[in-house]
């Protein structure tokens, strides 16, 4: 793998709750069926994607210390010293703790230059070739620096829409605006198609979000969108992918699709 072909991307709404975790860990699981070699980033400090893929939360990202605090107080290390396993051989893990909040407090009060060029050296070359997709899950907050740093070494970002809720919709402005910033920076990043998540298919709510979005989003929409199920939940409560605690449900294989329309995006992209 050479560096400048991994695909770098934030998953990115700045509403809460709207289903970026859920997609991060099943999209890398996606991915990782198809034999990608895929590292999640977890920015977020509820650190829901991290307890969910650590293949040993405790030992490896609490007591060995290896998580995203521990490489943003580093002096210069690589991200490559601070990524753990999962319980996928194809997918590695840069964990979120608890205290990643007064961790990013903390770095913009001593680094006030420099503050957006934390995760140029953090993700160095070295650590893209060992693979094909980074995955930045982010959290809701439009001001976290951390996600600005995801944003302006990827090129990617990918909008994350829930079908039930309207002000998931509505915060597509507040991302325009920031994204028209991060442009600035960063001139390689494009948006992905939109994924509309929690979607009910005989609920009018639902239909009339899929319209609205494909009238509002320039990236267009992906064809597939997640269903609203309580595996969803399920699969939390185990604290698994949707592919480990239910393989053969309807969720696990719209991921499936979904990964599949992302790569064919990209690669046409790329032509
Ligand atoms: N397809 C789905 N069907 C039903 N529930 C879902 C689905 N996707 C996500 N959820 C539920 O919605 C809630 C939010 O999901 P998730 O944590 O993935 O969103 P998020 O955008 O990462 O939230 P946060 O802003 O807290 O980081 C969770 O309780 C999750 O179980
Ligand atoms: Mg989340």
């Amino acid at each position: 793998m050479t560096a400048n072909k991994t695909n770098i991307i934030t998953l990115i709404c700045n509403k809460g709750g709207v289903g970026r975790s859920t997609t991060a860990i099943n999209y890398a699981w996606s991915l990782a069926i198809k034999d990608k070699k895929v590292l999640v980033c977890d920015l977020d400090a509820q650190a829901n994607a991290s307890s969910t893929l650590a293949l040993d939360y405790g030992t490896d990202v609490v007591d060995r210390g290896k998580n995203m605090t521990n490489l943003l107080k580093s002096s210069g290390e690589g991200a490559l010293d601070f990524i753990v396993d999962t319980r996928n051989e194809n997918i590695k893990l840069l964990a979120s703790t608890l205290v990643l909040d007064s961790t990013e407090g903390e770095v913009k009060s001593f680094l006030d230059l420099n503050i957006f060029k934390l995760f140029d050296h953090m993700f160095n070359n070295k650590l893209k070739e060992e693979f094909d997709y980074i995955i930045f899950d982010t959290p809701p907050l439009k001001s976290s620096v951390l996600t600005l740093n995801a944003l302006l070494i990827s090129n990617w970002y990918w909008y994350i829409l829930s079908a039930e809720d309207q002000w998931s919709f509505d915060a597509r402005i507040v991302t325009e605006k920031i994204m028209k910033d991060v442009r600035k920076l960063n001139r390689k990043i494009k948006p992905l198609p939109v994924l509309l998540t929690k979607y009910i298919s005989s609920s009018s709510q639902s239909v009339q979000m899929k319209k609205a979005a494909l009238k509002a989003f320039k990236s267009s929409i992906v064809k597939t969108t997640i269903t609203y199920s309580t595996v969803v939940a399920k699969s939390h409560s185990k604290r698994q992918s949707i592919h480990e605690s239910s393989p053969n449900h309807q969720i696990a294989q719209e991921y499936d699709k979904v990964a599949e329309s992302i790569s064919n995006f990209i690669n046409k992209k790329k032509k």
